[in-house]
C-alpha cells in the first residue's frame, strides 16, 4: 500500500524514470522555507554560495526539517522502501533574468554511489514556471547505459565539473518539469536532464534532496549521511549530526566534515579543491 503515490505512479516512476508533479506543502509552507534561506541571505548580503549551498540540512533547522519532511519522505518511501538516508541536499538557485543552466547530464556520472537506487525529490521553494529554467529530462533514460560526460567547467554552469553528456542529445525528446511552490518532482540518479536560463523576474529556488536506502554503497570514500526514516540496515555511513542551532560551531564543523569527503568523491580525478563558488 503507497503512502502517498498511487501504485501506478509508482510504476510509473520506475518505467519513466521520473515523476512530478507531487504536492508535499501549501505554497504558504513553501514560501516559509524560502524566507528563512533569504533572511540568512541578508546576513551575507549575497546569494548562497559555494559550499554552503551543499548538505544544507547540516547547516540549518529548517533544512533539516525540509529533509525530514513527512510529505516528501512518504513519496520517497514509496519507491525505494521505508528505511531511508538523505545522502545530500543541494540548492539550485537561478537568479531573475539569468544565464545559468544545467548541461544535460546523469547525476550518476560522479557520485561513487552503487547500485543505483538513488532518488532525488527536487523540491520547488518559488513557482518555476518553463521560463524560470525549469528542469528538462528524457523519459526511459534512468535504462540507458552510464554515459560518458566531459568537464567544462563553464562559468554559467550549476554543476560541479561543468559536466556534460558527451553525445548529442535532442531538446526536442526533453519533457519540461514546471512546478509550483510546495511541488516536488521525483527523477532517478541515471536519469538524463537538464535546463535553461531563467528569463523571467523572480529567482527560481530548488532544494535538491537526495534519497537512498541504507544498501547503497560509497564507492569513493568512507562517506556520511543522515538518517531520516527507519533503520540502518548496513552500516555503510557515518551518522550526520542534525544542527542545534543554525550555524552554530557544532553544525559548521559537522557541515565541513561532510563536504569535504563529498568534495574527495566528485572531484576526484581533478586538481579541485572544494565545490566552485
Ligand atoms: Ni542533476
Amino acid at each position: 500500500m503507497a503512502k502517498l503515490l498511487r501504485e501506478a505512479e509508482v510504476a510509473a516512476f520506475w518505467r519513466d524514470g521520473f515523476h512530478f508533479p507531487v504536492r508535499v506543502m501549501n505554497a504558504a509552507d513553501a514560501l516559509g522555507y524560502r524566507r528563512q534561506l533569504e533572511a540568512y541571505e541578508a546576513t551575507t548580503g549575497q546569494p548562497i554560495q559555494s559550499n554552503m549551498r551543499h548538505k544544507v540540512h547540516l547547516l540549518f533547522r529548517w533544512a533539516q526539517d525540509l529533509a525530514r519532511h513527512p510529505a516528501i519522505l512518504d513519496a520517497i518511501e514509496d519507491v525505494l522502501g521505508p528505511n531511508i538516508f538523505c545522502w545530500t541536499t543541494n540548492f539550485f538557485i537561478k537568479e531573475a533574468n539569468t544565464s545559468s543552466f544545467v548541461s544535460w547530464h546523469q547525476d550518476a556520472t560522479y557520485w561513487g554511489l552503487d547500485p543505483d537506487d538513488v532518488v532525488t525529490a527536487w523540491v520547488a521553494l518559488s513557482d518555476c514556471p518553463v521560463e524560470s529554467g525549469a528542469m528538462k529530462l528524457v523519459p526511459g533514460s534512468h535504462r540507458w547505459p552510464q554515459l560518458q560526460h566531459v568537464d567544462t567547467f563553464h562559468k554559467d554552469n550549476l554543476l560541479s565539473r561543468g559536466q556534460e553528456i558527451a553525445v548529442e542529445v535532442d531538446d526536442a525528446t526533453g519533457v519540461m518539469v514546471p512546478l509550483k511552490a510546495g511541488e516536488v518532482s521525483l527523477h532517478h540518479v541515471k536519469l538524463v536532464h537538464g535546463s535553461g536560463p531563467n528569463t523571467t523576474g523572480d529567482r527560481r529556488i530548488g532544494l535538491a534532496i537526495r534519497y537512498i536506502p541504507p544498501h547503497v554503497r560509497q564507492l569513493k570514500v568512507r562517506d556520511s549521511a543522515t538518517l531520516v526514516r527507519g533503520v540502518d540496515t548496513h552500516g555503510y555511513y557515518d551518522c550526520e549530526p542534525a544542527p542545534k542551532a543554525d550555524l552554530d560551531a557544532a553544525a559548521l564543523a559537522a557541515h565541513k566534515d561532510a563536504v569535504e569527503r563529498q568534495v574527495k568523491a566528485l572531484y576526484s580525478g581533478t586538481d579541485k579543491a572544494a565545490f566552485r563558488a
